[in-house]
């Protein structure tokens, strides 16, 4: 589907920056005394990953992997792993810091390849949370936002690799509508 430029802000940057803060202090509160691993997804989480741990007063260390699944705006199911984790996370607690949480196929493919880093714990830390859209089960532990549905640029996110720079979070408004699409369910 092509989307045309049209934009409706759906999260204000100052509304994103209150919640970040928010999950930065229960990340805090609960590990308080341990030191753990934040693993952003790239490319999407960079920015949410760069306000987070700056929102987060613990000892730290911050890697990155890279995951493709998406072509366009559709999710192919099929995951590969383009850049791996680099710190040793062998008896370490994990957060993964994702951008959206869909489908569930990224995080159900790299919870897999995790396993194999044998860390102590591994939880889930995203900005968003469509679960509506699930299609394998994936335990979200700190969810930004729950937005069910729509596709969404800016503060990370993506429209071909475009609008990632967008301060807010704004909802893309498709450019053709399919044959009995109801708006109601965008
Ligand atoms: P999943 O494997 O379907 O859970 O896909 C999750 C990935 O799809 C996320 O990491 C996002 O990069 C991407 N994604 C899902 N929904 C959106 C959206 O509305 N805008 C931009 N990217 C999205
Ligand atoms: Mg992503």
């Amino acid at each position: 589907m092509e989307y045309k430029d049209e934009f409706k802000e759906v999260l204000s940057p100052q509304t994103i920056q209150e919640r970040v803060r928010e999950l930065g202090s229960e990340i805090t509160r609960d590990y308080a005394g341990r030191e753990v691993v934040l693993i952003g997804i790239l490319n999407g989480a960079f920015i949410f990953l760069a306000d987070l741990v700056r929102a987060i007063d613990l000892r730290l260390q911050i890697d990155f992997v890279r995951l493709v699944s998406y072509s366009g705006t559709e999710s192919t199911g099929q995951v590969t792993i383009t850049k791996d984790v680099e710190l040793v996370l062998k008896d370490k607690d994990v957060i993964v810091v994702e951008d959206i949480v869909d489908t569930g196929y990224t995080l159900e493919y790299l919870k897999e390849v995790l396993k194999l880093h044998k860390p102590a714990s591994v939880k889930i830390c995203c900005l968003i949370d469509k679960k509506e859209r699930r299609e394998v089960p994936v335990d979200v532990d700190y969810a930004g936002f729950d937005i069910p549905r729509g596709f969404l640029v800016g503060y990370g996110l993506d429209y071909e690799e475009n609008y990632r720079h967008l301060p807010g979070i704004f909802h893309l408004t498709p450019r053709y509508e399919p044959e009995g699409f109801n708006p109601s369910e965008r």
